[in-house]
């Protein structure tokens, strides 16, 4: 009895202490909706610079995409040349004349968020230093420029375990003592969907890098496996849906929107479906010259706002036959987004119906289109539409 008595007292200290550790991180509440932002990785790879990040900073501001909700701006690789006689991560000179803390500087000073990119192993990708050995120093270093978002990727990491590695950073991150969202850009190797929620990561890749292309796998230049076009990004996807929440989530990249390889038509199907899958929205086009058309897209604030749904439900395929998809995702008020897509070449008349969706075939809702921003009307156990080919309708059914 009287060991019983002591286990459940230390049982309970045992309980307070780790909650106020979780109360005291830093981190603790960050990302509770998935981020948005603009990274220049898609676009620049490792063209970055001062002046280049300061000018898509206002122009995150003037294009009304901080309006939207994109507020991180986040440097990809290749800001950093190598390391001085202490070990201090070496911004490049030429490029960042002013250091990096000055850049933060200015995008804090535009009510934005700054994010910076490093990688686990000895190397970035592009072969730049990388952050093993210095996780602490790099943490305090990035706390001091006031950097609010760390990429971290997984190049040159030989026999590195995924899951220790990503949490030594948070680790070192916590003990920097800012609150700095950490994503984990490890490709999926490791499931990071597993592990990376407790490691304290905010949102993982789930794949390897997308590209500007509608479907299907490519090898790179050097004729390594593969990046990938948008449907198949989207098919690797599948059953990962219950990892995702508040505060964690899936990632399947960034956004090519902009960049020139696809359609309008498939631009509206990728930001749509990525909107569905609570993935973070991080731009990655050149902001300072967006076509009408592109800007329309990226600030679609209906199609935002499933994404931002504060039940934190990543969505799911519901239903296929052949080339027609049925995507769903609960919302916070009951209702569910839904979205129509036809991967095929031809017109295709796809339908929804209500048990697909959790609802009783008999109910009537309201189904409201959320790129023609229109009320459709009431609508019975099942609502249909004409899909353009690569094309979606999206729209969301509310009883
Ligand atoms: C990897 C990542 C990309 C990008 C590059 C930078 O390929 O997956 O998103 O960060 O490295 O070198």
């Amino acid at each position: 009895m009287k060991n019983f008595v002591l286990a459940a007292i230390f049982g309970l200290l045992g309980g307070a202490a780790s909650l106020a550790q979780e109360k005291t991180s830093p981190s603790a509440s960050l990302a509770l909706t998935p981020p948005m932002g603009w990274n220049s990785w898609n676009k620049f790879n490792c063209n970055v610079s001062e002046d280049l990040i300061k000018g898509m900073a206002d122009a995150v501001v003037k294009s009304g995409m901080k309006d939207a909700g994109y507020i991180y701006v986040n440097i990809d690789d290749c800001w950093q040349v190598s390391r001085d006689a202490n070990g201090n991560i070496v911004p490049d000179p030429q490029r960042f004349p002013h250091g990096m803390k000055a850049v933060g500087d200015y995008i804090h000073s535009l009510g934005l968020k700054f994010g910076v990119y490093s990688d686990a192993g000895s190397q970035t990708c592009a072969k730049r230093p990388g952050g093993l050995g210095h996780e602490y120093q790099d943490a305090i270093l990035y706390a001091a420029w006031g950097v609010d978002y760390l990429k971290y990727d997984w190049c040159n990491t030989t026999t590195q375990d995924a899951r220790a590695s990503y949490a030594n950073m948070r680790a070192a991150l916590d003990a920097a003592g800012r609150p700095i969202v950490l994503s984990i850009c490890e490709w999926g190797t490791a499931k990071p969907w597993l592990w990376g929620k407790e490691v304290g990561g905010n949102l993982w890749r789930t794949t390897g890098d997308i590209q500007d292309r509608w479907g299907g796998q490519q090898k790179w230049p050097d004729g390594s496996c593969c990046s990938n076009g948008v449907l198949s990004i989207l098919d690797q996807q599948l059953g990962l849906q219950s990892y995702a929440g508040p505060g964690h989530w899936n990632d399947p990249d960034m956004l090519e929107v902009g960049n020139g390889g696809m359609t309008d038509t498939e631009y509206k199907s990728h930001f749509s479906l990525w909107a569905l899958l609570a993935a973070p929205l991080i731009s990655g086009n050149d902001l300072r010259n967006m076509r009408p058309e592109i800007h329309d897209i990226l600030t679609n604030k209906e199609v935002i706002a499933v994404d931002q749904d504060a039940l934190g439900r990543e969505g799911e395929r519901v239903a296929k036959s052949g080339d027609q998809e049925v995507w769903a995702k609960q919302l916070k008020d009951g209702g569910r987004a839904v979205i129509l897509l036809n991967r095929g070449s031809g017109d295709q008349e796809i339908s929804v119906n209500w048990e697909e969706i959790g609802y009783p075939s008999g109910i009537s809702a309201v189904v409201r289109d959320l790129w023609l921003h229109k009320d459709l009307g009431k609508f019975t156990g099942e609502f249909s539409a004409t899909v353009a080919p690569h094309g979606v309708v999206m729209v969301t059914v509310r009883p």
